[in-house]
């Protein structure tokens, strides 16, 4: 099985990005922003707990999404991998699931990068609130914690990759069919 991470800042186009690396390959995509948006929406307890915390910018706990992807892992079928979009975030994250899959002799297969400018983030973030209508997206002081935390927590996982020599980027700036052919041909390579 191939475990592929999508990375990269709030708005750097990993949901818009995930389609066409899913059809390359035949992966599940698993968003844990989908997947926690769908419980909110659901009304779980799950969900109410997890609201507050995203509508603030804030991560939810390591746990429930760890819980989350382990359990994709085991349910899903018929494909030839896994499309990880906003997991892991955190360096405990990472190592949790690099626990996960060495329990089936597996390992994380790339790290595909999508990088923007802070101030990118905040334009096309905006942009997509007049579109999509996510809570999180509504308000500017949200957006920037969701970048400070994303500072803070999630890039130090640039140089967890780098190090395991798993890590590649890709410039997330240009139009959105130009950044799907450079993860395209980055792609070839796995
Ligand atoms: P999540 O849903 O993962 O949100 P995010 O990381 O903030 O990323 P986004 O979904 O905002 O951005 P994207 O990169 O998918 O961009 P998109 O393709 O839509 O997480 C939400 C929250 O859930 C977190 O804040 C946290 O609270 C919680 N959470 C989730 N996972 C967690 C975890 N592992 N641990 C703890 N908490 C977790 O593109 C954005 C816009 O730009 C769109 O309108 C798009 O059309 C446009 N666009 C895309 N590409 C281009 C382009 N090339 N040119 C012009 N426009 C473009
Ligand atoms: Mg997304």
């Amino acid at each position: 099985m191939k475990y592929f991470i999508l990375f990269g800042p709030p708005g750097a186009g990993k949901g818009t990005q995930a389609s066409a690396m899913v059809e390359q390959f035949n992966l599940k995509h698993i968003s844990t922003g989908a997947l926690l948006r769908e419980e909110i929406a659901a009304g779980t307890e799950l969900g109410l707990k997890a609201k507050a915390l995203i509508d603030a910018g804030s991560l939810v706990p390591d746990e429930v999404v760890e819980g989350m992807i382990e359990s994709q892992f085991k349910t899903v079928k018929g494909v030839n991998g896994f499309l990880l979009d906003g997991f892991p975030r955190t360096i405990a994250q990472a190592e949790a699931l690099d626990k996960m899959l060495a329990k089936s002799s597996e390992q994380v297969t790339g790290v595909v990068s999508i990088m923007i400018p802070d101030a990118m983030i905040m334009e096309r973030i905006k942009h997509r609130a007049t579109i999509e209508g996510r809570a999180d997206d509504a308000k500017e002081e949200t957006i920037n914690n969701r970048i400070k935390t994303y500072h803070d927590k999630t890039e130090p996982l640039v140089g967890f990759y780098q190090a395991a020599g798993k890590y590649n980027e890709i410039d997330g700036v240009g139009t959105i069919e130009e950044v799907r052919d450079r993860i395209a041909a980055l792609m070839q390579r796995f």
